[in-house]
C-alpha cells in the first residue's frame, strides 16, 4: 500500500483529498502548521480530518519538519501555501518565503532521500495566467493580454482591451499552453512553484504534476480566513447580516469548480499514466460571473443578499478567466460533475452549522492603505 503526504493536509483541499485517497485504500499522512488565518481550531486540528490520518503538524519551510514528513512517503501531494491573493500583494516576503521556499525546501528534501517518489502533484492555480485569454474579433486572434492600466479602471473601463488595436476582448477558454503572465504576487509564487517543481523533478527523474486550480468552493473552506474565497467570504456576510460588496459591478467572469470534482482531478493525477511534467487546468469550465455566484448562494441559503455596489475595484484582481478543460479530458479523463446549485447547496448546509465569523472589512482597510481599492468614476 502506496503511502501519501499531503502538505497543507489539514485544510479545505487536502482534507477532502486525504478523506478520497483513504478510501481508495493509500496511507496518508499530513503535514500542516495549522495557520491561525485558516483555522479557527486555535492549534488544534480541525474535527473533520479522517481518524486514520497519521498527521504532523510542521512548517514546509522547516528542513527538518519536511524530512520527518517524507519518511517511508511514495507520493506527495503539495498543497500548503498562503492564499490569498489580494494579501499577497502587500505581505510580499511571507508569501514568497512560504509559497516559494516552502517548495524549495520540500524539494531539497525529496531529493536528499534515497527511496525514489513515485509522484509529486502540486496544487498551482489559475493566478498563473493572469488574465484569462480573450479573442479579438477585429485581430481575428486570441490574445492574452496583461495588467489592465490603472487609468482605464480609474475610468470605470473594466473590459480587457486588445493589446494591438485595443478594441474589446471577448472571453474564451484559458488553456495551459498560453504564456504565464500573473498580475499577483500569489499568482507569481504559483508560477515559480510550478518551475521548481517541473525543474527538480525532470533533472532527478521523479515524475511530477502541475495541476491548475481555477476557483475552487465547498465544505470546509476556511469561514475564518477574510483573504480568499469569496463563496465563504460572502457566506460569512450574509450570516453576519451584512451586505456583499460587488467590485466591477460583480460582472467580472470565474470558473467556479467543486471540491468534490477537485479531489476527482487529484486522484486521477495520481492513478492515471500522466506523462511527467504534465500540467493541467482543473475547473467546471463554465463561465459565471461574482453576481451570479452570489444569486446561487442566495438560492442555497434562502437568503436575498444585499448588494452594495459602489463602482471599486481592486489592483491585483482579473476581468475573465474560465478553463479550457480539453488537456484534463484527454490526460487525466477529468469530468466534472457538480453542478453550481447543487454544489452551494452541499457548500451552504455545511457552513450553516460553523460558528459565523465577519473579519472582511479589516481586508478592505488593509487593501485601502495599501491604495489596491480605487474608484471607477462611473461607479458610484
Ligand atoms: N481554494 C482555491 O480556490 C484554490 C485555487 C487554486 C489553487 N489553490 C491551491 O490549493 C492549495 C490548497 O488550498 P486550500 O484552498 O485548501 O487552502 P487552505 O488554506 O484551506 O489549506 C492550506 C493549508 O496549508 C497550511 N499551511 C500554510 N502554511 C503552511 C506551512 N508553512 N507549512 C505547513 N502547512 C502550511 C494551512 O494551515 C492550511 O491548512 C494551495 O496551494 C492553494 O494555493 C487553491
Ligand atoms: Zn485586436
Amino acid at each position: 500500500m502506496s503511502r501519501v503526504l499531503i502538505t497543507g493536509g489539514a485544510g479545505f483541499i487536502g482534507s477532502h483529498t486525504a478523506d478520497a485517497l483513504i478510501e481508495q485504500g493509500y496511507q496518508v499522512r499530513v503535514l500542516d502548521l495549522l495557520d491561525p488565518q485558516v483555522h479557527a481550531t486555535e492549534g488544534n486540528w480541525p474535527a473533520y480530518l479522517h481518524p486514520d490520518i497519521e498527521l504532523v503538524r510542521g512548517d514546509v519551510r522547516n528542513a527538518e519538519d519536511v524530512a520527518k514528513a517524507l519518511v517511508d512517503v511514495d507520493v506527495v501531494y503539495h498543497l500548503a501555501a498562503l492564499t490569498g491573493v489580494g494579501q499577497s500583494m502587500y505581505d510580499i516576503a511571507s508569501y514568497v518565503t512560504t509559497n516559494t521556499t516552502g517548495t524549495a525546501t520540500l524539494l531539497e528534501a525529496v531529493i536528499q532521500r534515497a527511496r525514489p517518489l513515485h509522484r509529486l502533484i502540486l496544487a498551482s492555480s489559475r493566478a498563473v495566467y493572469g488574465e484569462g485569454t480573450g479573442f479579438c474579433d477585429v485581430c481575428g486572434v486570441a490574445r492574452y493580454p496583461g495588467t489592465r492600466a490603472k487609468q482605464d479602471l480609474e475610468n470605470g473601463h473594466w473590459e480587457v482591451p486588445c493589446p494591438v488595436c485595443a478594441g474589446a476582448l471577448r472571453p474564451v477558454p484559458t488553456g495551459e499552453l498560453r504564456p504565464r503572465l500573473p498580475i499577483s504576487i500569489y499568482g507569481l509564487t504559483k508560477m515559480q512553484q510550478e518551475d521548481l517543481v517541473l525543474q527538480v523533478g525532470h533533472g532527478f527523474r521523479f515524475p511530477t504534476v502541475c495541476l491548475r486550480y481555477f476557483n475552487v468552493y465547498g465544505s470546509r473552506q476556511s469561514l475564518k480566513n477574510p483573504y480568499t474565497g469569496v463563496v465563504s467570504i460572502f457566506f460569512s456576510r450574509i450570516a453576519a447580516g451584512q451586505p456583499i460588496h460587488l467590485y466591477e459591478g460583480g460582472q467580472a467572469i470565474r470558473d467556479f469548480v467543486h471540491v468534490a470534482d477537485v479531489v476527482q482531478a487529484n486522484l486521477l493525477a495520481l492513478e492515471r499514466d500522466v506523462p511527467s511534467g504534465s500540467v493541467v487546468n482543473v475547473g467546471s469550465g463554465q463561465q459565471c460571473s461574482i453576481a451570479e455566484v452570489v444569486r446561487a448562494l442566495g438560492r442555497a441559503t434562502g437568503n436575498t443578499p444585499r448588494l452594495v455596489d459602489k463602482g471599486e475595484f481592486r489592483a491585483g484582481d482579473v476581468r475573465d478567466c474560465y478553463a479550457d478543460l480539453q488537456q484534463a479530458r484527454e490526460l487525466l479523463g477529468y469530468k466534472p460533475a457538480v453542478e453550481l446549485d447543487q454544489g452551494m447547496r452541499e457548500f451552504s448546509a455545511w457552513a450553516a452549522g460553523q460558528p459565523s465569523v465577519d473579519l472582511y472589512q479589516r481586508t478592505v482597510e488593509e487593501l485601502r492603505q495599501h491604495d489596491l481599492l480605487g474608484f471607477g468614476k462611473e461607479g458610484k
